[in-house]
């Protein structure tokens, strides 16, 4: 049977396993997809294992992400312009081919949320490895304009200015943001410490679509206090992890699984619904 996995530190609570099952199982595909956690300094060496030994594909989740960009044979544009590489595909030819499926994941999220991207005004929080790898899939969308803060200025300019031959992307400091935003999409690690972005409530207003990148069992620090200024559309990453998902399983099978049924079911499994 082919083999995928996830490879990751930790990795033991990845979703990974029940959603490429769940798309194995609608799309008929007959695959086994399991998870890898080798040591930080051990992960090339587990990679060049897996695929000698017959694997077809995996994912890379943190921290490997920047380290697995410069193990493969061959870079897709998306993960070139991400730094990162979240998903492997071995293809016919023996090549270790590197994707990016992270911003596609947000973006189709998004839109099935239906936001619309085109003509928005998009404030980006963060400017770290999940900023970046949704910046090029963003402009894309053609966005009338794209504004990053950052926490520490210096990287939100750096990347604004590495991403400005796709659209227009500027960088702005915190206190000196000014509305009002269509979206704001939270890529800072923030919520896992339970601790806040610094951005003024004034910019929160009824018709703002919120984003927040981190999920879990209850809404993120972001969302509660988005949604505390009046924000009626609040949206956690769950989505992008299924949509994410579906793309590196497109890209592996050829074949796009469906996404509602096993976001409802992956929801039911963490105790959301
Ligand atoms: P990832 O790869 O998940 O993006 P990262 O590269 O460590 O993770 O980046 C984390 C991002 O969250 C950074 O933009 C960080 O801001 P700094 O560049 O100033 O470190 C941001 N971040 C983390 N905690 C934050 C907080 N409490 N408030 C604001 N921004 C925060």
């Amino acid at each position: 049977m082919d083999r995928y996995l996830v490879f990751g530190h930790p990795v033991r609570h990845s979703k990974s396993p029940f959603i490429h099952t769940l798309f194995a199982r609608q799309t008929q595909q007959e695959l086994e997809y399991g998870l890898a956690e080798p040591a930080v300094d051990e992960f090339a060496q587990a990679l060049r294992t897996f695929f000698d030994q017959g694997g077809k594909g995996c994912n890379v989740t943190v921290p490997f992400k920047e380290q697995a960009f410069t193990l493969v044979d061959r870079l897709s544009p998306r993960a070139k312009r991400a730094g990162a590489v979240n998903t492997i595909k071995l293809t016919d030819d023996g090549v270790l081919l590197g994707d990016n499926t992270d911003g596609a994941g947000l973006v189709a999220d998004l839109k099935s949320h239906g936001v619309t991207l085109a003509d928005s005004r998009i404030l980006l929080l963060g400017a770290g490895g999940a900023a970046r790898g949704a910046l090029a899939p963003l402009l894309a969308e053609l966005p009338s304009e794209l504004v990053i803060a950052n926490r520490t200025h210096t990287k939100a300019q750096q990347l604004a200015a590495e991403f400005h031959d796709l659209g227009p992307v500027t960088a702005q400091i915190y206190e000196q943001l000014a509305g009002p935003f269509d979206l704001v999409i939270n890529s800072t690690s923030a919520s896992l410490q339970g601790e806040l972005p610094p951005l003024a409530p004034a910019l929160i207003h009824t018709d703002i679509a919120i984003y927040d990148m981190m999920y879990g069992a209850s809404d993120t620090a972001f969302i509660c206090w988005a949604k505390q200024h009046g924000a009626r559309q609040t949206m956690d990453g769950l989505g992008m992890l299924v949509e994410q998902a579906a793309e590196a399983f497109t890209v592996w099978r050829g074949i796009r699984p469906g996404t509602k049924q096993v976001l409802r079911e992956l929801k039911r499994n963490l105790g959301v619904i």
